[in-house]
């Protein structure tokens, strides 16, 4: 996106052999890369040589999706698991892994005794009545759910939904990390303090979700993960 929204900045990629070790000839091509106002946007060093892509060129092509075996049946915990992306992932997991599931977010749902009451006050429409449908769908389909209410960069929080996970199901054996905040709009009217809120979840997140669930296995014998 930045080239497009600021003329006088090239990006370009460059793209070095993974595969093979990074030697003097790859060094040496990306300082040349680096120092060189090249016009090629996509490069490629492979085996000693230099590839450029011509974008009028490129052509994609589909690739065979290989056989992948299903998510084997388990507790998963979904953070942001009550949003749009975490709801379609439980269901896939409802439907085939016979899953329990753990959904988190921060602002959670009311307590279960009072869903009833709260879809017959609340419109069809309310962000809440939508979430509790959800959960009521996912356990029709036979899956047992349990929603944990933490921010997740909030380590005690995160600590404490994992540990009553482990509590109801056992032990967990996956975590899909869902929860967060798309934060669109343009570059130019970022500011460093809304580029921040949006990183949070997703980088300071991961990095929380991993403490918390080391933790859990070191400190719960019966939580651990596959
Ligand atoms: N939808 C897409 O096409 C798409 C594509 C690529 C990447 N993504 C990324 O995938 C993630 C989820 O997207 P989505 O479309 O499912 O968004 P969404 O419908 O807005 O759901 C986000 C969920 O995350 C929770 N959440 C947000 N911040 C949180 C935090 N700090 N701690 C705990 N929970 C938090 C929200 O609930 P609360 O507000 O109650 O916390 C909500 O349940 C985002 O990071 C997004 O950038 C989405």
């Amino acid at each position: 996106m930045i080239p497009q929204e600021f003329s006088h900045i090239a990006c370009r990629q460059v793209d070095l052999d993974a595969l093979a070790a990074i030697g003097d000839d790859q060094i040496a091509g990306l300082v040349t890369e680096l120092s060189t106002p090249g016009t090629d946007r996509v490069v490629a060093y492979r085996q000693g040589r230099r590839w450029s892509a011509c974008s009028s060129r490129r052509q994609w092509s589909p690739l065979a999706r290989p056989a992948v075996a299903g998510a084997p049946e388990g507790v998963y915990l979904i953070t942001g698991g009550l949003g749009g992306i975490g709801l379609v992932l439980a269901d896939h997991l409802a439907r085939t892994a016979k899953a329990k599931l753990v959904l988190t977010s921060r602002r959670g749902l009311p307590p279960r005794d009072t869903w009833q009451d709260y879809l017959a006050s609340h419109g069809a429409q309310d962000a809440a009545s939508r979430k509790i449908r959800s959960v009521i769908a996912l356990e029709d389909l036979g899956a047992e759910v349990s929603i944990g209410s933490a921010d997740v960069v909030d380590e005690a929080g995160m600590k404490a939904v994992v540990d009553e996970a482990c509590a109801r199901f056992g032990r967990i054996h996956g975590v899909i990390h869902a929860a967060g905040i798309a934060g669109g709009g343009m570059i130019q009217l970022k500011k460093p303090e809304v580029a921040a809120a949006v990183l949070a979840p997703k980088v300071l997140g991961t990095q929380v979700l991993e403490r918390a669930l080391a933790g859990s296995s070191s400190t719960s014998s019966c939580c651990a993960r596959r």
